[in-house]
């Protein structure tokens, strides 16, 4: 009897295991999203392979700088499945950020995705936030050919602290990463998050909460 325990134990561990332990890895060579289809799965669905091109693999422009003139001073030029449909179920994408001098790419998470990102030009004070309780701050100065990790969903931000224009390059893992900008989300969504909720949030009075929501 014990030993058909045993057996039965071992049996219920091996399906939880193979559960759990399911490849991510696509079961085709590609899955190049069709736009024209309703019908999403993974962020597309196969466009019919025989119709596939190199094009749907490539992108071109990420040469060119960035418009940073907007109240942050930085543009995020994104390279994702939308630029590319080949990247579809991929798990993979690309972004070039450009800052203008004190620029910044405000604080926000990308909820599908952890970002490794290198510094091309300039300098960038970088950092991002651990979940509650803790809060802790992991922030950089990164100069030319540095490389920092932004794990996937924690708040992160970027600052360029040198004199001229800064340039960097971002990977992440996710063909579709999402981006959840904090102050836009919180200040600026449709409709409002109600004035007193924010108010009671952030432990301060309705007029300087109006006020913020004014501006996005
Ligand atoms: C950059 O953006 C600003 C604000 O939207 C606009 O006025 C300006 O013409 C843009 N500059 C270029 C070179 O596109």
């Amino acid at each position: 009897m014990a030993s058909k325990a045993i057996i039965l134990e071992l049996l219920i561990a091996t399906c939880v295991v193979a559960v759990f332990a399911s490849d991510p890895s696509p079961l085709q060579d590609f899955c190049v999203a069709d736009p024209n289809s309703m019908v999403k799965v993974n962020g597309g669905v196969c466009k019919d392979p025989k119709a596939v091109t190199a094009d749907d693999f490539f992108f071109n422009g990420l040469n060119k700088v960035g418009n940073t003139s907007n109240p942050v001073g930085s543009r995020v030029s994104a390279v994702n499945v939308v630029q590319i449909p080949g990247l579809n179920t991929l798990g993979i994408s690309l972004a070039r950020v450009d800052y203008a001098p004190r620029g910044i790419n405000p604080p926000h998470t990308h909820p599908r995705a952890t970002e490794i990102l290198t510094v091309l030009e300039g300098t960038l004070l970088v950092g991002f936030v651990t979940s509650n309780t803790e809060n802790r701050l992991f922030t950089k100065v990164l100069q030319k050919g540095d490389v920092f990790v932004f794990p996937i969903g924690l708040i992160h931000f970027q600052q360029n602290i040198g004199h001229g224009h800064a340039v960097a390059i971002a990977a992440l893992s996710s063909q579709n990463p999402g981006v959840i900008t904090i102050a836009n989300a919180v200040f600026g969504s449709n409709p409002d998050i109600p004035t007193d909720v924010l108010a009671k949030a952030f432990q301060t009075h309705k007029p300087i909460i109006a006020g913020i929501q004014a501006k996005f």
